[in-house]
């Protein structure tokens, strides 16, 4: 048993962190906001900072050109800057559904969500998957409710279809004065005051009047139209919606919800702030052995991403590292789990918006990206030696299949080469079946196409991708070595191996997956697997 020691002062660094995503569906204004949070970290001077990154959303050629520029992503996976004391750690998620792998990951690095809403559009279909995946790991939301300088719908029209839709409680702390032309601001149920908005770009709420009090005077000189009704559904508002409770928030049940305007820079400072007061520091995390505290001294993390080119002067491909405990000092030697062996982090980077620099303090909540040729994959741990490793990456069972041969057979290998390296950044999944085929494996048809342009890009390899007879795959688990052997004979036709060996069966309807279940009635099938999962090899048992 490790003797685990915690630090007062690493305590108070970890507290000053902040580490969170922001989740919408495209279009709502997840870009806009990110670049107006920057903008008060100071972190970038503009608005289009982070702009390029939007066109990835729209179609496949835009974002194969955006790939190419993959320079610019630099800014977009990680971020961090400062404000009032505190280190945040903002990461990016890709908007487009067909990266929800990939989304999943990120979420799991994360301590809380900013979720933006189109006030126009309303809950929509992306947002529902994205909050899905936070309520798998209880994660904190706030809600920022945008666009209300457009003719948007009401209110609490939204705030039922948020409770409705996406069941979690909604705490209204601010609330909207008219819309579109007539959007006068919103009033600050918790400190009972006005916030007056004047149209603009660039504005700070700071810039803005500020009305004490709901009886004020003030109200009704400056909106003789509006004052009424304000008072009377921040009335009704306060009779009917729960008052906001941090504890709710913090167990993921209730959201605070904000509206304003993310491109007027109207109700974002608003959005930080409850960042800084209310979002959790970094908490401890579940690992195999034990749960890892933050301030414990000695340092402990996780691998949730790999992104390759980020640089593309150097070919060179980050692992993203998040932090759960301890500091990372440069040069530092840390135990690979999953290969058992040292590794040592010379030049661990950190991300700001537009630059990364050396990493010289980094602590839990923090991401570290370290350069990686091929040794680190999603799903690593890495500590100082004790044997732990954190859970809860997993793989998801693809729907969507294509098998992969190079049109100039002397390129196999080169073939090979590509698709081990980007099964390990997770830009898909790679079967081999038992005629030796390499099928691939995604949940959305555009990682086929990303992954086809990357080998043609990177690797040099034109392949030709041919959809596959394939329902869907499960992982499997067997309770003794006849079943094994009795399925691996029956099935033998679609079977497959993933990236690790562990035995998949690759189902070629859900009519046949269904009767093979109940052939097998003692067969586990998996629809998920941890990464870095290595299932007992020899006779493809595990629990
Ligand atoms: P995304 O990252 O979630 O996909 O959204 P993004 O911020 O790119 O915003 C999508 C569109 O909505 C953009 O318009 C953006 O300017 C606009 N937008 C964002 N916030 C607000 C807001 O508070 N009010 C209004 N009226 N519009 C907002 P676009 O026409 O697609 O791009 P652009 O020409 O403005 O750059």
């Amino acid at each position: 048993m490790a003797i685990i020691k915690c630090n007062k002062e690493l305590a108070s660094e970890v507290a000053h962190r902040r580490t969170f995503a922001i989740i919408s569906h495209p279009d709502a204004g997840k870009t806009t906001l990110t670049e107006k949070l920057l903008m008060y970290g100071g972190a970038i001077q503009e608005a289009g900072a982070v702009k390029a990154r939007r066109a990835t959303r729209h179609a496949t050629s835009d974002w194969l050109e955006i790939e190419k520029q993959r320079g610019i992503s630099v800014s977009s996976s990680v971020m961090q800057f400062e404000y009032q004391g505190h280190i945040i750690n903002l990461l990016d998620t890709p908007g487009h559904q067909d990266f929800s792998e990939d989304t999943y990951r990120v979420l799991t690095a994360v301590d809380a969500a900013v979720m933006v809403i189109d006030a126009a559009k309303g809950v929509e279909a992306q947002t529902i998957k994205l909050l899905e995946v936070c309520r798998l790991r209880d994660t904190p939301i706030i809600t920022f409710v945008n666009k209300f300088d457009r003719e948007v719908r009401g209110p609490l029209e939204i705030l039922e279809e948020i409770e409705s839709t996406l069941k979690i409680d909604c705490a209204p702390v601010s609330w909207p004065i008219g819309m579109g032309k007539s959007f006068r601001g919103v009033f600050d149920l918790l400190t009972d005051r006005l916030l007056r908005f004047s149209g603009g770009k660039e504005k700070q709420s700071k810039d803005t009047e500020v009305v004490q009090g709901l009886d004020n005077v003030r109200l009704d000189e400056l909106f003789p139209d509006e004052a009424e009704v304000l008072r009377e559904e921040v009335d009704l508002i306060r009779g009917a919606s729960s008052p906001f409770d941090l504890e709710l928030f913090l167990a993921g049940m209730q959201t605070p919800v904000f509206f304003g305007s993310g491109i007027n820079n109207f109700g974002v400072q608003e959005v930080l702030r409850a960042l800084l007061d209310w979002a959790p520091k970094p908490q401890s995390r579940d690992a195999t052995e034990r749960n890892v505290e933050p301030n414990e001294t000695s340092l402990t993390g996780f691998v949730f991403k790999i992104q390759a080119n980020m640089d593309p002067k150097h070919r060179d491909r980050i692992a993203f590292f998040r932090i759960c405990s301890g500091k990372y000092t440069p040069g530092m030697k840390l135990h690979h789990l999953r290969l058992g062996r040292e590794m040592r982090i010379a030049n661990a980077q950190t991300f700001m918006a537009n630059a990364r620099k050396s990493s010289e303090d980094a602590v839990a909540g923090d991401i570290i990206g370290i350069h990686n040729h091929g040794q680190l994959q999603i799903g690593d741990t890495l500590t100082e030696g004790e044997q732990l490793s954190f859970r809860g990456i997993p793989y998801f069972a693809p729907e969507l299949f294509v098998s992969a041969r190079p049109e100039d057979p002397l390129k196999a290998k080169q073939l090979q080469k590509g698709l081990k390296e980007l099964g390990e950044e997770g830009a898909v999944q790679v079967f081999t079946n038992n005629l030796g085929r390499k099928l691939l494996g995604a949940v959305g048809r555009l990682q086929f196409e990303i992954v086809a342009h990357r080998l043609k890009g990177e690797y040099n390899v034109e392949a030709a991708y041919t959809p596959a007879e394939i329902h869907t795959a499960r992982w499997l688990s067997f309770p003794d070595e006849i079943t094994r052997n009795e399925f691996m004979k029956r099935e033998s036709a679609s079977m497959a191996e993933d990236v690790d060996g562990n035995p998949v069966y690759l189902a070629p309807s859900r009519y046949k997956l269904q009767i093979t279940q109940e052939r097998f009635a003692k067969v586990g099938f998996h629809t998920t697997r941890e990464h870095g999962e290595v299932l007992d090899g020899a006779k493809g048992i595990y629990s």
